[in-house]
């Protein structure tokens, strides 16, 4: 039987940021009911393209598996803000990263893409139809954030995370996984005026970011923690056997709900949500990134992790770590320098939102 471990990780968080205090310039709101009703205390706007973002990502992660780009078959980026759309984002890190030939796709599940991705990559390896996967997440999201609507704009970030994934015979990596959707309900969060449902020749506004933010609340601690229970499950393991989890960075209530309904302490939970708000699919491959540099993952261990999005989609995750928790050699890839601050470059959209009618 083969395996597809994770064999690198990497991450690209831009530089730029706005605090609770500066975003209190933008919206009616306040440090503490942000802290306090989230857990967000700052939040990444990228200067660059998602493209950019996920390339950096990438290199990191390939760095830190030590194999040559060019051994890549499979380069996935998970995305609801891709770059463009044709050709897709994927095609461009692939270039960028120079993974010469390799299959280039994008996917949008939107939260659970990343895990969405790490499935379909690790189905094409376990099947023996490849044998190197790049599965990359990465988002930004400030781009359709309306700052008209304070629910929505305290909530959301930019960033990049990515795992290589390699053909192994002993079991690690994805070992479980459930994976679903609740489409009934999938106008209760969406992006709106995105997509060929439009009129190409009447002016269309914005593309902004709506939800339903407590019905999407109570359906994420729900949805997640019984697909944690389906995995658990098929795995047939009870979560005393889980060492840590890495859940979706959407609300830190959301994830401390998840915690209660699964008994799982503090100390097994990667946590990052205050630093970097909800990157969307990216929040799991920049959680598990850190939970790896921070000391909590360690060789062995049993992962779970769950996700809960647009769509409504929904997904969760059992990986197996395998021995080796520090990079093979470190890439020095970064972004461009940023020479404005998170405030200015979300200046001309801050306008355009308060302008607007
Ligand atoms: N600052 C100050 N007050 C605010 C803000 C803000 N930024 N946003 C809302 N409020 C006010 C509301 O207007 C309301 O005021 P009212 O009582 O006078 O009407 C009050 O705060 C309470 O509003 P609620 O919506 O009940 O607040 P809640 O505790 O549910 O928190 C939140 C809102 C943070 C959006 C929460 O529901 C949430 O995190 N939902 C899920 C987020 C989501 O949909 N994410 C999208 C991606 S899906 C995913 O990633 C899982």
């Amino acid at each position: 039987m083969t395996y597809a471990h994770i064999t690198g990780w990497g991450k690209c968080i831009p530089p730029a940021s706005i605090s609770n205090d500066e975003i209190s310039t933008i919206v009616d709101t306040n440090d503490e009911w942000i802290t306090t009703r989230t857990g967000i205390k700052s939040r990444r706007v990228s200067h660059v393209s998602t493209a950019e973002l996920a390339t950096v990502a990438a290199k990191h992660a390939i760095a830190c598996a030590g194999i040559d780009p060019q051994e890549i078959d499979l380069v996935i980026v998970a995305t609801c803000t891709p770059s463009t759309l044709v050709a897709n984002t994927a095609s461009l890190v692939q270039k960028d990263i120079g993974a010469k030939g390799a299959a280039a796709m994008d996917t949008n599940a939107a939260c659970s893409g990343f895990l969405y991705a790490l499935q379909a990559a690790t189905a094409q390896i376990q099947a023996g139809m490849i044998k190197k996967a790049v599965v990359i997440a990465a988002e930004r999201m400030t781009w359709c954030i309306n700052w008209a609507l304070r629910d929505s704009a305290v909530l959301f970030g930019d960033g990049a995370g990515a795992v290589v994934l390699e053909a192994k015979e002993t079991p690690a990596g994805l070992l479980a996984t459930k994976t679903g959707c609740d489409s009934e309900d999938r106008d209760i969060l969406h992006i709106s005026n995105f997509g060929t449902d439009l009129d190409k020749y009447h002016a269309f506004g914005p593309s902004n970011l709506l939800f339903e933010g407590r019905e999407i609340f109570k359906r994420a601690v729900k949805g997640m923690s019984e697909a944690c229970d389906d995995v658990l499950n098929q795995a047939n393991l009870s979560l005393d056997d889980i060492n840590v989890l890495v859940p979706h960075q959407a609300n830190l209530r959301i994830i401390q709900a998840i915690q209660n309904r699964l008994n799982v302490p503090d100390n097994k939970v990667m946590v990052n949500i205050g630093q970097y708000g909800n990157t969307s699919a990216a929040t799991i491959a920049i959680a598990l990134c850190e939970a790896v540099e921070q000391g909590l993952i360690k060789p062995n261990d049993n992962i779970m992790s769950a996700a809960f999005g647009a769509g409504l989609t929904w997904a969760a995750s059992y990986i197996k770590w395998g021995e080796r928790v520090t990079p093979i050699t470190i890439s020095d890839a970064t972004l461009p320098d940023c020479d404005k601050t998170g405030l200015e470059l979300v200046e001309p959209s801050v306008k355009a939102c308060l302008t607007k009618d």
